[in-house]
């Protein structure tokens, strides 16, 4: 049976006529009776987050918990840029207008991520070898994402992943055919575009201070700033296995010196010690200018690694002694 336009529009016109704000969670639905995001904000830290995209917020707990211990998400896929224009010129912002709306609607800050990455690249511009042409494309593709989101974002991942582990760059299309300028054009186009957004560089494996990678994060971005590209702040991802945590405050004792600002973007730790998680929360708060962490995803079995438990939450959504940990590692300091 086909219902009318009619019967529709007029069932939703009831139910909008008398709005209600939205009721806290109950303490049932929240899985951890103490929010990690509301502590982090009273040690003076912006936000405490994870990732999310529309299928996961449709299922089980996981919108109600971030609703009650999370303050931030960032899109885990939504906004890549094989999602966003598969296709030249072509763009689908459904996922990420999902993300946004949930976080408007529930006082959540959002990190973009990402608008110049090698992976999750289409074909179409991978294949892309004249140097305008590419030009042309990486800042249209950052206007129209920047632009449909404008003033609703805290924070982009401009560039995500440009380094190789010696710290060389990575030969990706962006790279090979525009050279380091890429760089600059991103964030001069990143900031005409929003502004008030917070621009990030972005990438894994920067854990250690000593590694060679860190060290070509750290001397570029301070050469990048010094010569006036407009970088706001460097995100270290933080994919960790055990025992890695302990190497976390000097290298964002490094990072965060280059750089405004700096944040741990995507944590997760196979086989986490109780010590790795109280280690990452104290490479943020030892640094002023660390203003946030984001895990990646809410329960174990839903993360990209599932191996090793990585996450705060079990698989049976239950907050885990990685939770309390981090909890406890907050308050303490
Ligand atoms: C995660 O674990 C729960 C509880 O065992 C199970 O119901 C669910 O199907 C699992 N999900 C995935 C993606 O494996």
């Amino acid at each position: 049976m086909k219902l009318s336009l009619v019967t529709l529009l007029s069932a939703s016109a009831l139910v909008t006529a008398a709005p209600v704000a939205e009721p806290e969670p109950s303490l049932d639905t929240r899985q951890a009776a103490q929010s990690i995001h509301a502590a982090f904000v009273a040690k003076g830290k912006k936000y405490f987050g994870t990732c999310a995209d529309q299928g996961r917020l449709g299922q089980g707990k996981n919108a109600d918990i971030i609703k009650a211990n999370f303050g931030q998400v960032t899109p885990e896929n939504s906004m890549k840029w094989d999602a966003t224009e598969s296709s030249k010129g072509n763009f689908n912002f459904n996922g990420g207008d999902y993300l946004v709306n949930f976080a408007s609607t529930n006082n959540k800050l959002v990190r973009g991520h990402t608008t110049v990455w090698h992976s999750q690249l289409p074909g179409w511009v991978s294949s892309i070898r004249d140097k305008n042409t590419l030009t042309e494309v990486m800042k249209n593709h950052i206007n129209q994402l920047m632009g449909r989101w404008k003033g609703k974002i805290y924070a982009w991942d401009v560039i995500n992943e440009m380094f190789e582990e010696n710290g060389n760059f990575r030969a990706s299309v962006f790279y090979n055919v525009l050279g380091e300028d890429f760089v600059r054009i991103a964030f001069e186009t990143a900031r005409a575009a929003d502004p008030n957004a917070k621009l990030y560089i972005n990438d894994y494996n920067l854990d250690q201070a000593s590694y060679a990678k860190t060290q070509g994060m750290v001397r570029n971005v301070k050469k990048w700033i010094a010569a006036g590209i407009p970088i706001d702040g460097i995100g270290s991802q933080g994919h960790l296995t055990s025992g890695q945590g302990a190497n976390a405050p000097a290298a964002m004792a490094a990072l965060c010196g280059a750089a405004p600002e700096c944040a741990l973007t995507e944590v997760d730790i196979q086989n986490a010690q109780q010590s790795d998680w109280t280690n990452i929360v104290k490479a943020c708060t030892g640094q002023k200018n660390c203003v946030g962490i984001t895990v990646w995803g809410v329960k174990d079995n839903d993360s990209w690694r599932p191996q090793g438990n990585p996450l705060l939450f079990d698989s049976n959504y239950n907050a885990k002694q990685a939770y309390q940990t981090v909890l406890a590692a907050i308050n303490s300091s």
